[in-house]
């Protein structure tokens, strides 16, 4: 016999333990909202996940406003500049002399752990291991998610959904597709990202761009280092050797002097670069956060930090809804998070376009990024304006 559906009502049912769902549920918990999280993946998976590690300063502040940034403060390493190196030519970008911010190298998947940790601690909602999760009921006044919840049906009525589950979630999809406009763009090539127990090259990061495509060198403490090269979109994250990824990443990032430092690779993956967005970002009561609404290339590191940005934006249009009954907080969401993110998208593609040649690329391609370059390292209006945006300064 299958069980009676388990019954549960919430204010906002967050759908995706991701950074967006996670701070969201923890800045509504500071307002005294109540919330249920519903995570697909167990909480294992969740808390190794390896992404991005680039956290504006914005970023960092949003999360020391939440209270989860202790750990950050003490073991996050704080950075000034990088380092950009064109056919052998390096020029260093001096953000923070130019923007008075600066950004802070962290794993995402040690802020997740830490806002998972704030959560149970609390006594928060968060369940691990949800099953069939599905926006069943989208009304004017709220809504019905169901799901199997330890195995259980279960039926969670709310007054709003955030759908926080990323780029391959269900919450988008409850908006009928005439209400959605979605744009597209995917590059014609790949990064292999690997974390290695190896100390980082130099203590900024580099990004290298040549006739032999890009590599990245980034870091996430002094042993352990992550690094990215650019491959073709269709290869896998197995097709090379470890010592093929390092010689190459060698040739990229130093010219194959052999000084890039290397040691066990201790993860590896593959990540495709695209460009998404999804137009408005949010249908009645449902609201889309993070991934779900917008995917970004990789190269600027603006993922995270734009899930940050719509978590605090909807918890605040939330807070006041809840304190004081008025609405334009709520309504204005769509359009304050797009504004962001289309500067997110923008600079993103940008930022790879400089950095990348696709396959066939010509001499002409190749003077033209040599432009870009020239005017970058000659122009301290234009490093300026490139600084302002890789900190994150100019979207807010
Ligand atoms: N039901 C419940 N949870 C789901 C579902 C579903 N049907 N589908 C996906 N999820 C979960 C995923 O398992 C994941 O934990 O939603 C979460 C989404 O988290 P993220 O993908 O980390 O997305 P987001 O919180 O928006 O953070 C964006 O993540 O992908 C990176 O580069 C991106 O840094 C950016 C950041
Ligand atoms: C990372 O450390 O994962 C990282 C850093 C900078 C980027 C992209 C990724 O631009």
């Amino acid at each position: 016999m299958t069980p009676a559906p388990l019954r549960i009502h919430t204010p906002v049912c967050v759908i995706g333990a991701g950074p967006a769902g996670l701070l969201l549920a923890r800045l509504l918990e500071l307002n005294g909202i109540d919330c249920v999280v519903l995570e697909r993946r167990g909480r294992d998976h969740v808390e190794r996940r390896v992404r991005a590690g680039l956290l504006e300063q914005g970023t960092v502040e949003a999360l020391r406003r939440a209270g989860v940034a202790g750990r950050l403060d003490r073991e996050g390493l704080v950075h000034e500049g990088f380092e950009l190196r064109l056919e052998g030519d390096t020029y260093r970008l001096p953000f923070t002399k130019l923007t008075g911010e600066s950004v802070w190298m962290y794993g995402q998947q040690e802020v997740v752990k830490d806002l998972i940790a704030a959560r149970t601690t609390a006594g928060g909602a968060l369940h691990f291991d949800v099953d069939d999760v599905r926006v069943d009921r989208l009304a004017g006044d709220g809504a019905t998610v169901t799901c199997t919840l330890d195995g259980r049906p279960a039926e969670i009525t709310c007054e709003f959904v955030a759908g926080c589950d990323g780029f391959h979630g269900v919450s988008r999809t409850a908006v009928p597709a005439a209400s959605l406009t979605t744009s597209t763009h995917t590059y014609p090539y790949a990064w292999l990202g690997i974390l290695a127990a190896a100390p980082p090259m130099s203590p900024e990061l580099v990004y290298a761009t040549g006739e032999r495509g890009f590599a990245l060198q980034s870091m996430r403490s002094s042993t352990v280092s992550r690094l990215y090269l650019q491959v073709p979109p269709g290869e896998s994250a197995d097709t090379r050797s470890d010592e093929e990824i390092w010689a190459e990443l060698d040739l990229r990032l130093t010219g194959g002097s052999g000084a890039l430092p290397t040691g066990p690779v201790l993860e590896r993956t593959l990540v495709p670069l695209r460009s998404f967005i999804c137009e408005p970002m949010q249908h009645g009561r449902l609201f889309l956060l993070g991934d779900a609404a917008h995917i970004v290339p990789p190269s600027a590191a603006k993922g995270l930090n734009l899930a940050v940005a719509d978590a605090e934006l909807l918890a605040g249009a939330l807070a006041v809804w809840y304190a004081t009954g008025r609405r334009a907080a709520l309504d204005a969401y769509s359009a304050t998070a797009l504004r962001r993110a289309w500067l997110g998208q923008e600079f993103s593609r940008w930022m790879t376009e400089l950095l990348h040649t696709g396959p066939g690329g010509t001499p002409f391609d190749r003077g033209l990024r040599r432009a870009r370059f020239d005017h970058l390292t000659g122009s301290t209006a234009a490093a300026t304006d490139f600084a302002e945006q890789y900190v994150g300064q100019s979207r807010r």
